[in-house]
């Protein structure tokens, strides 16, 4: 207990200085590495025993990925429906993306700003006209410290794809503009096309002080972030004052400006949009076939939500479903409580999407009756508060 206490002191002193535990290495690198493990479960029982149990994973070994198709070392295809919680919102390793990001690694990937590079300012002044901003602070995290205002998501993610009432956007830019408030949309997540428009606060025709951008903005392939505001804000921050060593690379410009291109080029704003209805009408079925387990089908464009009921699943619960879906073929991880938040690829074809809603209906349909009446009943059901992403309650 002692021990747990002691590491979260620790984490949360590096959490405050910015800065990184310093790791000592007496072996090189190589020396330890046997042949590379082949099979899913060797791989799974490597990282299991190397690596900080922080996530609790389904258990599939991303290999190789193309559009919303993955296939794991053995082989066996897939159907994304998580998108690395949106950053693949183009799809795994989309030719432009993987264009862009080879012929800039091999010319220029850093210079830092203590210099200019030929790639950022491009970037900048895309990215800018593209949202009808002023500036960019290009960053490679993704909050900024030093400005007090109302900071939220548009459309919460991970807190279970929450979608606000009609009229909350307007209301909070009313309030932020009546008392003085910076409006600080946090579009990481909801933003980039994801539900259904260019920026969830589109929905409302609701202009934020500020927009944080992160996740899609690097195609999937590297973490790209910035935060979109007018000069009024901007120019509050002098030299000095913020700096990102990562933040404006010719690299993440070229990466995210191929992304942006994607985004815009496919429509994927419009298609996330006629997907989204589509995938919701299908779910929306399988809810009239299954109401006592379906509470609620829940989304905008392809950001949406299925909220199951947990007595219902008992003793079985979201997590094992995903597994039952990973079975049939579709990843997907649960959220918090008993939600499963599905967010594929906006580039993904009606019939992929088509394949996923079936094999829900078919996990609720053949496999739950099966896991209810085999799985020990032991404990309570309980509405859980876990995270998705290391499992763990959050709230007692
Ligand atoms: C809304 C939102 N903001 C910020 C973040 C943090 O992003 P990152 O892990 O890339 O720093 C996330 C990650 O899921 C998010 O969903």
């Amino acid at each position: 207990m002692a021990s747990r206490r002691s590491l979260q002191l620790v984490l949360n002193k590096i959490k405050s200085s910015g800065s990184r535990p310093s790791v000592r290495c007496f072996a090189t690198a190589t020396e330890g590495i046997a042949s590379p493990p082949a099979s899913s479960s060797d791989l799974i029982h490597l990282e299991h025993d190397y690596s900080a149990h922080n996530y609790h994973p389904v258990p599939i070994v991303f290999s190789h990925g193309k559009g919303s198709a993955i296939w794991d070392p053995e082989g066996k295809k897939y159907l994304d429906f998580l998108s690395a919680y949106s950053a693949v919102n183009q799809g795994h390793c989309h030719p432009k993306i993987m264009k862009a990001l080879v012929e800039q690694a091999q010319t220029l990937t850093l210079s830092s700003r203590a210099f200019y590079n030929d790639k950022f300012p491009v970037f900048a002044e895309y990215l800018t006209k593209l949202f009808g901003y002023d500036m960019v602070l290009p960053m490679n995290t993704e909050k900024g410290e030093h400005i007090a205002g109302f900071l939220f998501e548009p459309i919460q993610g991970e807190a279970g794809v929450i979608i606000p009432p009609d009229g909350y956007l307007k209301s909070v830019r009313e309030l932020c503009s009546k008392y003085n408030i910076l409006m600080i949309a946090d579009e990481i997540q909801s933003g980039l096309a994801r539900s259904g428009r260019m920026l969830a606060c589109d929905w409302e025709g609701v202009r934020p002080d500020i927009i944080i951008l992160g996740k899609a903005l690097g195609g999937g392939v590297i973490p790209v972030s910035a935060v979109l505001a007018d000069k009024d804000v901007m120019l509050c921050i002098r030299p000095g004052e913020h700096g990102s060593t990562f933040g404006g690379s010719p690299l993440g410009s070229a990466v995210a400006i191929a992304s942006l291109q994607v985004i815009q080029e496919e429509k994927l704003a419009e298609r996330s949009d006629e997907m989204g209805e589509e995938l919701r009408r299908l779910l929306r079925r399988t809810q009239q076939q299954f109401p006592d387990i379906v509470m609620e089908v829940r989304g905008k464009g392809l950001f949406n939500a299925v909220e199951l009921i947990s007595k219902a699943l008992f003793p079985a619960t979201a997590y094992d479903l995903c597994i039952k879906l990973k079975e049939r073929g579709i990843l997907a991880k649960p959220t918090h409580s008993a939600t499963i938040r599905l967010t594929p690829p906006l580039s993904m074809s009606l019939e992929e999407l088509r394949e996923g809603a079936k094999a829900f209906h078919d996990v609720l349909e053949h496999d739950l009756p099966k896991l209810v009446k085999e799985k020990p009943k032991t404990g309570e059901p309980k509405e859980q508060n876990q995270c998705d992403r290391c499992g763990r309650n959050l709230y007692g």
